[in-house]
This record gives structure tokens, sequence and C-alpha cells, in this order.
């Protein structure tokens, strides 16, 4: 295996990982700003682009991952709980990423998001947003969890041999690298701290939102990328009322059920998660311009449905600015839904 020095110099880090046989190349957590300098870099290095791999679903910067896949046809990867429609694999813990003949171990590291993985490869670890340098990412954005955080850190990462080196997704303090052992004993956050004293501690941090994190959020989480899409801000996503799975499928065997209103794209509709019975497919991206087709609806509750539960939670909030009052989400989308055993279409 091969792997470069890290390309963007800043806070933000992006890996290029690559097999020496067959030149084939993965890139990690790519920015969209960077995009022609991966290119370059590539070509200079004749490289081929295999692979892009989002650690997450990135808050503070658009990623240039869909951009990169358009442009060159790899694979986009992500953990199966990401709520975009462009992703192509969806993996979970355990799986492996094979770029020719190097290979890394998927590691389900949730806590900063839902989505959060961590890339293990000989003598290295990738850690996305997890485990920082002295640091940990924040579990306060929508979907995170101090618990979940702790469990993944010091159950899987610190479980990795001492000497394993610690590549994060960000550094704010000019630092390159770690080691899991250095993390271990010296990490401020999490080194000698139990679970609860680290739930604590992230709960009295009180970080201020980034700035523009929605007009960040939402392109990265949905796929939509058009300067004059118009999403709902914080507070409008906060008043969206969240069902279950089981109180969805509660309401939709009385004898009034409610309208299901599937926001995905329609390969996602008939692919592997299968779609609700009887469900209303508009895309999230058409739903301003197709708002229409829910006015024979008017009288009934409608319950948004997409991949995670994300961008159905956009829809949702546009429903409530386009004047229906009673509109919920299905909570954890599609996946909860078919974890649960419930019955879909495809
Ligand atoms: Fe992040």
């Amino acid at each position: 295996m091969q792997h470069f020095p890290e390309l963007n110099r800043g806070k933000c880090k992006t890996y290029v990982v690559a097999c020496e046989r067959t030149g084939k190349a993965l890139l990690i957590d790519p920015l969209r700003e960077n995009i022609s300098r991966y290119l370059a870099f590539l070509a200079y290095g004749r490289l081929k682009l295999d692979a892009l791999v989002d650690t997450h679903t990135h808050a503070d910067h658009p990623t240039g991952s869909f951009q990169l896949h358009a442009l060159t046809g790899a694979r986009l990867i992500m953990h199966r709980r990401a709520p975009v429609p462009t992703v192509t694999e969806h993996v979970e813990q355990g799986d492996t990423i094979r770029i020719g003949e190097t290979c890394l171990t998927v590691l389900y590291t949730p806590g900063h998001t839902p989505d959060s993985i961590s890339l293990h490869a000989e003598d290295r670890v990738f850690t996305g947003d997890v485990l920082l340098i002295g640091g940990t990412g924040r579990a306060d954005f929508a979907g995170g969890d101090a618990g979940q955080q702790y469990d993944a850190i010091t159950q899987q990462l610190f479980t990795l041999p001492d000497e394993t080196l610690v590549f994060p997704a960000h550094d704010y303090r000019g630092n390159t690298q770690s080691t899991i052992g250095h993390e271990k004993r010296h990490n401020p956050r999490i080194a000698g701290r139990t679970r609860e004293e680290y739930i604590a501690l992230m709960a009295s941090l009180n970080f201020p939102m980034p700035e523009k994190i929605q007009e960040v959020l939402q392109p990265n989480q949905s796929a939509i990328d058009d300067d004059k899409a118009r999403f709902p801000d914080l507070t409008e996503l906060n008043r969206v009322r969240q069902l279950t799975a089981h109180d969805v499928s509660n309401q939709l065997s009385t004898q009034n059920p409610p309208l299901v209103l599937d926001v995905r794209e329609p390969n996602e509709y008939i692919g592997e998660l299968g779609h609700v019975a009887g469900s209303l497919l508009i895309p999230l991206r058409e739903l301003s311009s197709r708002a229409a087709e829910l006015e024979p609806h008017r009288g009934r509750p409608i319950i948004a449905v997409c991949r995670s539960g994300v961008r159905s939670t956009t829809a949702a909030a546009m429903l409530y600015g386009l004047g229906y009052e009673r509109v919920y989400n299905l909570k954890d989308g599609m996946i909860d839904w078919n974890d649960r055993g419930l019955p879909v279409e495809h």
C-alpha cells in the first residue's frame, strides 16, 4: 500500500491511498474546492481513481466526492446510514474495501454522526472525525451521540495495536499523525475517563454551531447542489415531528391511513430497501416544483420517508412552509423500517 502525504495542507484532511501494483487509488474525504488539485495529483502520479470514501456526512465543508464520482466514475463508498442518494456502495462494520491489491477494513465508529466510519489498513487507521489528535469530534450535531462515540473509540479504535498510526479528518493544531497508544494515554478528552465522565464533558463544551452549517450540510446530505435550491433552516427542521417505524406502521393499519410521501430517487424507491406499499414518490429535488401533486391529499396527514430520515426531515419542513400542518417524518427512514422487518414492495 502507498499512502501519500495529506493533500490539503489545511484543517480538513484528505488522504490518498493506492495499490502499488495496479496504481488504483482511493481518496478519503475530498473537498469540493480542491477537486482540480486532486485530479492533477492523480494524473502526475499515474494513479487511477478507483474509489472515494467520505468517512461521514460533513457539516463543515462541501464534499468533493459527488463531483469526482460524476467526473471519473470512481465508486462512492459510505456507511449504510449515510443519507445521500449518490452513494454507489454502502458499507458496514467489518466490510473490506479493495483498491487493487490493497485492502482496508471498515470500522463502524458512530458518535460524531450516525454514519461515521474509520478505515483500518495495515499499520494505520483513518479515523474521520471520531478520534482526532488530542481531541475527539463534536457529538452535538443532529444524530451525534457522545456515549456511542466513547464506545467506538474505546472498544474499536483503542483495541488496535498501540503503534497503529492515526490519521484524522481534521486537525486544528498542525499535527499530521499520532498513534493509538499515544491517544489512549494522553488524549485529554478521553484518556482515563469513564463513559459517564466523557458524556458529561462533551455536554459541557457548548461549541457554537458552525456558520452556514445548513447550507453545507443539506447539499452533502441530499446531493442537491443547486444555487437556487432553498433549504429549510434549523428552526424549521427542529419543528418536524419524528415518528418511529412502529408508530408509522400502526397508523397505516387504521381506517384513515396517512399518505406516505417517499422523497428518495426513483432508483432507490425500487432498490434494495424497497418502499412502503401505496406510497407516493416525489424526489426531494422535485418537491417544490411538484407540490401541486399533494393537493388531492390535503385532508390526510403526510408521513415523509427517505433512506435514513434526513432528506425526509428536510421535505417535511418544506411542506410546513407550504401550509401543510399534519406532516411527520419516519425517523431513521427505510433503513430502520427494513431492520424491523416491516413489509416493503420493490
Ligand atoms: Fe465532521
